[in-house]
């Protein structure tokens, strides 16, 4: 499996200390000129992926610390907290595109608020509805083992890896094609570096939580039930209203499937595969 790395916290957390990037450095002078020059369907394209990832990193950014206060190890609090930092330097990267690329300058609160009137409903639902209400648990509850793995199973097994990696493979995948905005693709592509750490720790953690109690296996099957109706209509696009995702050069099937098959890969690694849900 090349997209996860399947380590235990301490040598995620090694892995990041050599890690390090910084969201300021990265260049993007012929970004702006780019961006003033493209085709205006491109632009609106482009524009609603890139307010979905950042809506997206605001709600991972904020609605964290309820895991780190749940960690069951030392080892495993470190790593947790160098999550942390990672996902509001991705915050701090998107942010610092819009600013500088996009539009004005602006506050963090007020790039999120403009990228909310993009994204769909299922979207919201999902960040909005469901990750807040399993943080909210989890900050009220930080030694509810069940609380814990809802959390993970949200957070790094459908968030993180089944709509993050799959963003990620086709708009890198179409922004690479047409040779557009090579340092938002730079900064991003670190930030999918960022991600796989991350999403090896939730399988990690979901592996050796079902191994030890195995009664936890109900809670991810519940988990994705309740939540991936939503999942696969987010993944269907912006809607009606929405830019045309045809012209990524892909269907809503082969984006769907790539998620799907994602999953498939990582139940079967945590022991709860896809057949039992
Ligand atoms: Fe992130
Ligand atoms: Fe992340």
């Amino acid at each position: 499996m090349s997209d996860i790395q399947l380590n235990d916290p301490q040598t995620l957390y090694r892995r990041w200390e050599d890690s390090q990037w910084n969201p300021f450095s990265i260049d993007l002078d012929r970004d702006r000129e780019q961006w003033e020059a493209m085709a205006e369907e491109d632009r609106a394209l482009i524009y609603w992926a890139l307010s979905s990832l950042m809506v997206a990193e605001e709600r991972i950014t904020t609605k964290f610390s309820g895991l780190v206060g749940a960690h069951c190890s030392e080892e495993e609090a470190t790593f947790l907290s160098t999550q942390q930092v990672d996902e509001a330097r991705h915050m701090q990267f998107y942010a610092r595109f819009r600013d500088e690329v996009i539009a004005s300058p602006e506050v963090i609160a007020a790039h999120v608020a403009r990228a909310r009137e993009q994204v769909s409903d299922a979207f919201r639902h999902i960040f909005d509805d469901e990750l807040v209400a399993a943080h909210e648990k989890l900050l009220a509850a930080p030694g509810d083992l069940a609380t814990k793995v809802r959390f993970v199973t949200i957070y790094h097994l459908i968030l993180e890896s089944t709509l993050g990696l799959t963003s990620f493979r086709f708009i890198t995948g179409y922004l690479e094609e047409q040779e557009l905005l090579t340092g938002f693709v730079d900064g991003y592509s670190k930030i999918h570096h960022d991600e796989t750490r991350h999403i090896g720790y939730g399988v990690w953690f979901l592996r050796e939580t079902v191994r030890e109690h195995p009664e936890q296996a109900d809670t991810v099957r519940q988990t994705l039930r309740d939540l991936l109706p939503s999942v696969a209509e987010a993944l269907g696009g912006a809607g009606d209203e929405g830019p045309d995702l045809e012209r990524l050069g892909v269907g809503t099937d082969e984006v769907r499937q790539f998620a799907l098959d994602g999953l498939t890969r990582r139940l079967g690694i945590i022991g709860v595969p896809i057949e039992t849900l």
